[in-house]
């Protein structure tokens, strides 16, 4: 990597680059081995209260469920699901069979994110959104139970109840860090006097994880993963009694190397030297990394840099799947527009590198996942819940996903289920799941 002198000097191209944006089968193994015993450590350390980082840059969070949905939950519940682009409010029926959803979506506006939002910003955001699910209730109504999907790491007292311990994701509202959100939206729902009661908080990965085993009705889906915005995974640790653990599995910082782009990134984000696979795997950062190379690939060649790729955050991770899915329509509306043929080429390596890499580095370390959820036991087979647009639409991700992960498990059965919409239902099963009185796990 070497230091700025080194890096003016030494000319690169486009192979040297996708070359340095690849890693090796042992490289990947390496990953694998140490984010296992990361794993360990986190949980045996942090004691399920999330690991602090010279424990283990796992977590390792205990969600205090241990029960997966049945698939007679009934009655009305509400979900708010907030962590990516957008937040989501659901109102949901569950009877038995099909549940019917309404759901009202909205981008979130960076006033309410951004470090001069406070967290009264942020939740009356919320429960205003929550309001347009909740007009044609009967005031007679006893308060609907609410499932809020948080996803961010918060170490969690009870079901209902935690303390988020750090923003990511580029949100950065004051006055939440320490506090619970489960508290701080009770208080705003209070204060707009809606029938709704916060009964169950769960970050997306575990409502990921539940929705899938209630749409599958199989004791075999023990894992969930957001691959979105944000990356991350939960478990259901058969050695605990089937605790579901959420891993904030994108705090890894144990590569043996990262490209000086992965430093660039990490150095200009809200949280330098936080996050470290999160933005070498997530949709907040691909666009960014592969805007980074393309510029360091033209400017070693002495080419013009177009302005479009001067600006930071200008290329978007979706940019990068359109060209590699050759949609000229699509690229044509977005940063990479106007540029020329030989440019948009040098991108498109890079871009395949960058995306590739991603699943190659969530495959390592989602057979580490899958070896501790099968964890002495007989049958090896593992259902895995994955919602997210980076799943949903970057180019051939699952087959690239699969293909990496066959590198650990070439022949385990191991399904990739799209779990549709599960980070927001998930919590309202959790929610109905509460409702009916089902014990949830005291660890
Ligand atoms: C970030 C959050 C984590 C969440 C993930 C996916 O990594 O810290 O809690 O699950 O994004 O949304």
């Amino acid at each position: 990597m070497g230091n700025s002198l080194d890096k003016e000097q030494r000319k690169v191209d486009v192979a040297d680059i996708v070359h340095d944006l690849t890693y090796s089968d042992a490289e990947l193994k390496f990953i694998n081995r140490t984010f296992v015993d990361e794993m360990n450590k986190g949980w045996e350390l942090g004691k399920g209260l999330g690991a602090t980082n010279d424990q283990s840059s796992l977590k390792m969070i205990t969600s205090h469920i241990n029960i997966l949905p049945r698939g007679d939950e009934s009655g009305v519940f509400f979900a708010v699901d907030l962590g990516g682009t957008n937040l989501r409010v659901l109102r949901v029926t569950l009877a038995e069979g099909t549940p019917t959803v309404r759901e009202f979506r909205e981008a979130i506006p960076s006033s309410v994110i951004s470090s001069g939002a406070s967290a009264e910003d942020l939740f009356d955001f919320i429960a205003t959104a929550c309001s347009n699910l909740t007009t044609d209730i009967p005031t007679d109504w006893a308060p609907i139970p609410l499932g809020f999907t948080f996803s961010f790491a918060v170490t969690q007292t009870s079901i209902k109840s935690g303390r988020l311990l750090e923003w990511t994701k580029g949100f950065a509202t004051q006055g939440c860090i320490g506090e619970d959100p489960a508290d701080l939206l009770q208080q705003a729902l209070t204060r707009m006097s809606l029938p709704l009661v916060v009964d169950a908080l769960c970050n997306d990965t575990v409502g990921t994880l539940m929705a899938n085993a209630y749409q599958k009705k199989s004791k075999d889906c023990r894992i969930g993963v957001i691959l979105g915005t944000g990356t991350n995974a939960a478990y259901s640790d058969p050695l605990l009694d089937d605790l579901i653990i959420n891993i904030e599995w994108g705090g890894f910082d144990k590569f043996q190397r990262r490209t000086e782009f992965d430093i660039a990134c990490d150095e200009a984000s809200h949280n330098p030297g936080r996050q470290v696979l999160e933005k070498m795997v997530s949709g907040l950062y691909l666009g960014e990394l592969a805007r980074l190379a393309t510029v360091r690939a033209l400017s070693s060649k002495g080419a013009m840099v177009p302005s479009s790729l001067l600006e930071e955050s200008s290329v978007e991770t979706a940019d990068i799947s359109n060209l590699l899915a050759g949609d000229e329509k699509k690229v044509a509306k977005s940063a990479l527009a106007d540029l020329d043929s030989e440019t948009l080429e040098i991108m498109k390596h890079i871009s395949e590198a960058v995306l590739d890499r991603s699943a190659a580095v969530s495959a390592a370390v989602l057979a580490g996942v899958v070896e501790k959820a099968t964890e002495g036991q007989k049958n090896k087979r593992c259902e895995v819940g994955i919602d997210g647009s980076l799943f949903t639409k970057g180019h051939q991700y699952k087959e690239r996903l699969m293909r990496h992960l066959r590198k650990f498990y070439p022949t385990e059965e191991i399904v990739l289920d799209f779990s549709e919409d599960g980070s927001g239902m998930g919590a309202a099963l959790v929610a109905a799941a509460i409702s009916r009185g089902r014990q949830v796990s005291n660890q």
